[in-house]
């Protein structure tokens, strides 16, 4: 182990009684590598939510490419910089970030962990990342915004063919004191998972956001054959919508599920605020390109307009560097936070996150670049 993630641990293991949660891990035995994250976290799940957390759509040839594009790429460092200083704070939408990181909206968090998005938006605050809360979070929206105290998060919008339960839900999370609306474009229908064929909600397990629908949350993770559609995503979703969007929210809008870089420039003529360049983590349409090739074509389509962010297979500080690089203004991690919450609660989160920090750091000043703005392509062996 690196001195880095030595440093790391040491600081989770100073003497603070809540590192040990509910699922019994102490964050100070967590391994550093995200990889080894992956395996332990596998017993800590139900083979239900192991499925559902790891699984890609199809033959998961996007979730593997996802991750094998950025092993591909090559970095091309400087050196004599002084690099004895690394600043990685950054502004995202008038939010100020200790690092270009934010938590992705993933559904049903007390299915990993009893404390749920409460303990995903303590770890993220505490290590000043931003998070992003599913439509199918397992907590009041109003408790979560509460628990991340002045680190507000976005809500992450599912629009449901009730348009009229769709604007009261827009209203209620901005009224709780959520940052920005995200709204996720890339699933008028869920992917083929053939992964989650058994999901089942288990009892007590609830999206109390959008409780009129709650049932058929559930019933949207049936098997492909049966039917495409579901009762709660509104598959008739189009351009006009954006508008219909704006003219109900004063908040911010975040299109989440960009991949074509046309759409890109019709995200911009919709006068939304970010967009997401992302594939849904694999879990969509599978054979789709890899989000960082996609990156660089979206990014010059946009030009600086609108902050443009990435997902998809980050798991190493480089890949942060990279995604910088090709243009992304921060990064989303997904699945990784998702593993640390199942081990250990809010202390998993934030311990993944600052493994990614620390990875980033290192990545920086290894390639002698001390600031976000210093990040460009030269840092790409190209
Ligand atoms: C997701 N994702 C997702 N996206 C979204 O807009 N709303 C959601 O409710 C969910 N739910 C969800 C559940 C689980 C278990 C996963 C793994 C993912 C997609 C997510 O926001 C993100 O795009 C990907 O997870 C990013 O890829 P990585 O980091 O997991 O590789
Ligand atoms: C998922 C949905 C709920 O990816 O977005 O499972």
């Amino acid at each position: 182990m690196n001195a880095c993630g030595q440093t790391k641990i040491e600081r989770m293991s100073a003497p603070k009684s809540a590192s040990t949660v509910a699922t019994g891990t102490p964050a100070a035995a967590l391994p550093v590598d995200l990889n080894q994250l992956e395996r332990l976290a596998q017993p800590a799940m139900s083979p239900m939510a192991w499925d559902y957390v790891r699984g890609g759509a199809a033959d998961e040839i996007t979730l593997r490419e996802n991750r094998a594009a950025y092993d591909r790429i090559r970095l091309k460092p400087r050196v004599l910089c002084d690099v004895s200083r690394i600043d990685t704070a950054a502004v995202l939408l008038s939010q100020p970030l200790a690092c270009p990181i934010l938590l992705a909206p993933a559904a049903y968090h007390r299915l990993y962990h009893p404390d749920g998005e409460i303990a995903t938006v303590t770890g993220a605050a505490r290590m000043g990342a931003g998070a992003v809360i599913s439509s199918f979070a397992t907590v009041a929206i109003e408790d979560i915004v509460r628990s991340a105290a002045s680190a507000r998060p976005w809500f992450q919008l599912y629009v449901n063919p009730d348009r009229r339960f769709t604007q009261q839900l827009v209203e209620r999370v901005e009224n709780a004191g959520c940052a920005a609306i995200c709204l996720t474009v890339d699933t008028p229908v869920l992917g083929c998972r053939y992964r989650e064929r058994d999901f089942k909600l288990p009892a007590g397990i609830e999206c109390p956001n959008v409780a009129a629908i709650a049932g058929e949350a559930v019933a949207a993770h049936r098997p492909v054959r049966e039917r495409i559609y579901s009762a709660v995503f509104d598959s008739s979703l189009s351009w006009r919508d954006i508008a219909w969007l704006r003219s109900v929210t004063r908040l911010p809008i975040v299109l989440k599920g960009i991949l074509n870089p046309d759409d890109a420039a019709r995200a911009l003529d919709a006068g939304v605020d970010a967009i997401i360049v992302s594939n849904h983590g694999g879990r969509n349409l599978d054979t789709v390109p890899a989000t960082i090739e996609v990156l660089p074509l979206v990014a010059e389509r946009v030009s600086g307009k609108i902050p443009v962010l990435v997902d998809g297979g980050i798991r190493r500080g480089t890949d942060i560097l990279k995604a910088l690089a090709l243009g992304a203004r921060a990064v989303l991690i997904g699945r990784p936070y998702l593993y640390g919450l199942a081990l250990a609660g809010a202390d998993g989160v934030a311990h993944v996150i600052d493994v990614l920090r620390a990875e980033f750091e290192m990545a920086m000043a290894l390639a002698g670049r001390t600031t976000l703005q210093a990040i460009d392509r030269t840092v790409l062996w190209e």
